[in-house]
């Protein structure tokens, strides 16, 4: 026991609504993601509802997907819209430049996303193209999808079967037009993107929240410049910021299952510095924005790996281990406590691509440790964050330290509290005394934990599952304190009352 890993939880002192938009994913026509990933179209033999896996549809619903972001990524800035409407037999074909320079014949369009959207129960999160489309055509876009009046392009809507508008809210105005979006410069950018969104309008009721491409990583001077000649607040209400945790470089990333502790420590390293990140933006932000109008939109993050050996190169499919695990509760961790600032994080990319929740196999589906920490913190969705300081042991590595714990506390809109807790030491397990002040006495409800054997367990098809979400009961309650007995390389929550 001790008092070197300890938790201070502000019970009293909640402001900050950890919104649950935070929890939310990204996909883009990219490998197998959305072909084979969702869609499998109508007549398949695997399960589907008007085309759309149901199997995958159901574990998202559980993990409760608040939104989902598509249709890129860089394919965004190439995707002309109007192709994927319309009888699917008619739709042209287009080269994927950017992921494997596959034929993409656009049979998932417009419809198929939303119809996606309305079997998740989730906010769809559009990306018009901006670096190779027009303000026109990104502005029909807006009109087919939000517009109640009679129009050209609401009439085009109806003869395509859809009568009501959808009332999309979330509209990205490019993406990474730094680079693979226009290579602009941040000036340039910042005169395009006022221009696209005075086309994109609102209808009805429905009020567009435009999130503007963001800085790559550390660039604070794109931040600046979208800030101070960017119009927030009119042009835009949201601006992303793109951060990839990569163990080694971009040219070799390093295995995605086989790695050692060099390595686990490195990515625990790397994905810490979100921390700093998101400390420095905010600060340019604040200076700008001081009425805290504009969010701040992670809407690409998460390891990236070098792909499964013997699959394409540009599909970009990589098993995930609990090492992916560890960095998703980490950067979940980050973005509650910035909740004042964060108002959207899209983990890439859901299915078979990237950090993924889901892997597919023909008709076989596979849940990722990641999966299971999605499922594990709905319990901050939407709550109250709980202002928290940690004490705690560095989990040390040859030289090099990080600290061993992170951790979010919050309280639901029924009163209950939850903490959740990572215990990034592989070796150690950690004793952690979380007083909870503002308190009297609290009573434990329930815990559950996402650990496995070794650093890079992992699930995979046909066995069974080496790390999932389990019951946790390795809690004491004494008045207002509780000591969690934490295992080395977990992830814990803890309810009360
Ligand atoms: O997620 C894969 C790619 O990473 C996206 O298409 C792009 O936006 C980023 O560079």
């Amino acid at each position: 026991a001790t008092a070197q890993n300890k938790i201070v939880v502000n019970t009293d002192l909640g402001k900050e609504t950890i919104s649950k938009d935070i929890y939310g994913h990204f996909s883009e026509h990219l490998g197998h993601c959305i072909y084979g990933g969702y869609w499998v179209g109508e007549d398949s033999n695997i399960p589907n509802t008007n085309g759309i896996r149901n199997d995958v549809v159901e574990a998202l619903k559980e993990i409760g997907i608040p939104n989902l972001r598509w249709p890129g990524g860089c394919f965004a800035d190439e995707y002309h819209w109007m192709d994927g409407i319309g009888p699917r037999d008619e739709r042209p074909t287009m080269i994927n430049t950017h992921w494997g320079g596959v034929t993409e014949d656009n049979s998932f369009g417009t419809h198929e996303f939303l119809e996606l959207c309305s079997q998740l129960d989730c906010e769809p999160v559009i990306c018009g193209n901006l670096g190779s489309g027009t303000p026109q055509e990104m502005s029909q876009w807006v009109e087919y999808l939000n517009s109640g009046n009679v129009s050209p392009m609401t009439d085009l809507r109806k003869a395509n079967g859809r009568e009501e508008p959808w009332g999309v809210k979330y509209w990205g105005v490019g993406n990474e037009s730094w680079g693979c979006g226009g290579n602009m410069t941040a000036q340039f950018y910042a005169d395009n993107m006022r221009r696209f969104s005075t086309f994109t309008k609102n209808y009805g009721e429905n009020r567009l929240y435009k999130v503007a491409c963001g800085p790559n990583v550390d660039d604070y001077n794109w931040m600046e410049t979208l800030m101070k000649n960017g119009n927030p607040g009119g042009s835009f209400q949201g601006i992303s910021l793109h951060y990839y945790t990569v163990c080694h470089t971009w040219r070799q990333k390093g295995s995605a299952t086989q790695f050692d502790e060099k390595e686990y420590f490195t990515t625990m390293d790397k994905t810490l510095f979100m921390d700093e990140l998101l400390r420095n933006h905010i600060t340019i932000m604040d200076k700008y924005d001081p009425r805290n109008r504009v969010g701040l939109i992670v809407d690409e993050w998460g390891n990236w790996h070098d792909v499964e050996p013997g699959t394409n190169p540009g599909f970009l499919y990589q098993q995930n281990t609990l090492r992916d695990a560890m960095v998703a509760s980490v950067n979940l961790d980050l973005f509650n406590k910035y909740c004042r600032r964060v108002k959207m994080a899209n983990i890439a990319q859901t299915v078979n691509v990237l950090q993924a929740m889901i892997l597919t196999q023909d008709g076989e589906m596979v849940k990722t440790p990641s999966y299971y920490v999605f499922k594990m913190y709905k319990v901050h969705h939407d709550a109250t964050l709980l202002p928290s300081d940690v004490t705690c042991d560095n989990y040390t590595y040859e030289e090099e330290s990080v600290p061993a714990l992170s951790t979010t506390a919050s309280k639901a809109a029924d009163g209950k509290i939850h903490i959740t807790i990572s215990n990034l030491d592989p070796h150690n397990s950690k004793e952690v005394l979380c007083e909870m002040r503002g308190t009297e006495k609290l009573s434990f409800v329930t815990g559950s934990i996402v650990t496995g054997d070794k650093i890079n367990s992992y699930n995979d098809f046909g066995k069974k599952e080496e790390v999932s979400l389990k019951e946790f009961k390795d809690v004491k309650v004494n008045g207002n304190s509780l000591t969690v007995k934490m295992p080395a390389k977990s992830v814990v929550m803890v309810e009360l009352n």
